[in-house]
């Protein structure tokens, strides 16, 4: 049983006991992280809890906890048995009992932080996934990790019904491409890196570590959101996040992109990314 720090104290997760009136739980008034650890060291973990405090600060929750002390929360609950596992934290405004939606309100946050071993679906055998593109019906604030995720719920529902449940749905937003419903994007095309900029999407940690790969391997990178017909016609496109890592998609809709395999970049960088969260590789 994994063990949990919930609201001051340490337990196993099953006697976590949320109230009703959690407004994490009424509203999705609450920020979320998780950070992958590797051999016991969390993969970029400053650069998490700082998108952490980002989202609270954000959304005005005060956060009771310095980064360091985040970093001692989080250092009691990794088990070191593991190899890789992934840290939950989820930080929400509190209880509120007259579930009032109105300002103010005298609370204080819930704070759950959990770890439960994880293991990538992709390996250097993983044939690729395919993508649909869907409108972007999200909010205004995606670079807020916040837990109000109804909408990507939605397009994983939309997979599902399609009878297509593992595959990906791309965000078109103002007519162009620029996210996955729990991933960052990527296209290569001729051997030059595009990826959507980090205006209205989630800044990704794994986003971040590609384009550190990219500058030491020399690639050219654009910060740029492809339109679909360009996304289509692209040699390589990839999605990321902390635990599916790099993941190559072969066919958009009912486009074949590239060879229809996953690509030499992608192969390349997968490799990089592997080195760097065992081994600590400076990228
Ligand atoms: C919408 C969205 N974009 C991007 C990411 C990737 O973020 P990271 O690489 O930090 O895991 C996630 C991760 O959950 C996400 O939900």
């Amino acid at each position: 049983m994994s063990f949990a720090f919930f609201n001051g104290k340490y337990m196993p997760l099953d006697e976590v006991a949320i109230s009703p009136f959690d407004r994490g739980f009424l509203f999705g008034d609450s920020i979320y992280e998780v950070i992958p650890v590797y051999g016991g060291k969390m993969l970029e973990g400053e650069l998490h809890l700082q998108r952490l405090l980002n989202g609270l600060s954000a959304v005005g929750i005060e956060s009771p906890y310095s980064l360091i002390d985040w970093r001692v929360l989080i250092t009691n609950i990794i088990v070191e048995a593991e190899a890789t596992q992934m840290i939950y934290i989820q930080v929400t405004r509190g209880v509120e009992e007259s579930r009032n939606h109105r300002f103010p309100i005298k609370v204080v946050p819930s704070i759950l932080i959990f770890a439960t071993p994880f293991t990538s679906p992709v390996d250097l055998s993983y044939p690729g996934c395919s993508a649909i593109l869907q409108t972007d019906k999200r909010w205004q604030n995606c670079h807020i990790k916040a837990t109000s995720l109804l909408a990507n719920v939605m397009a994983y529902r939309q997979l599902y019904l399609e009878g297509r449940p593992q595959d990906e749905a791309l965000f078109i937003r103002n007519g162009c491409v620029v996210e996955a419903a729990s991933s960052n994007l990527f296209m290569v095309k001729d051997k030059v890196i595009y990826t959507p900029p980090i205006d209205n999407i989630l800044p990704g940690i794994t986003r971040h570590i590609i384009l550190q790969i990219a500058k030491k391997l020399h690639y050219q990178v654009y910060e740029i959101a492809p339109d679909p017909n360009t996304l289509e016609k692209a040699d390589e496109v990839w999605v990321s996040n902390s635990i599916e890592e790099i993941k190559p998609v072969i066919k958009i809709d009912d486009h074949c992109i590239g060879s229809g395999q996953p690509g030499e970049v992608w192969r390349e960088f997968w490799l990089h990314y592997q080195s760097k969260k065992w081994d600590g590789y400076e990228v």
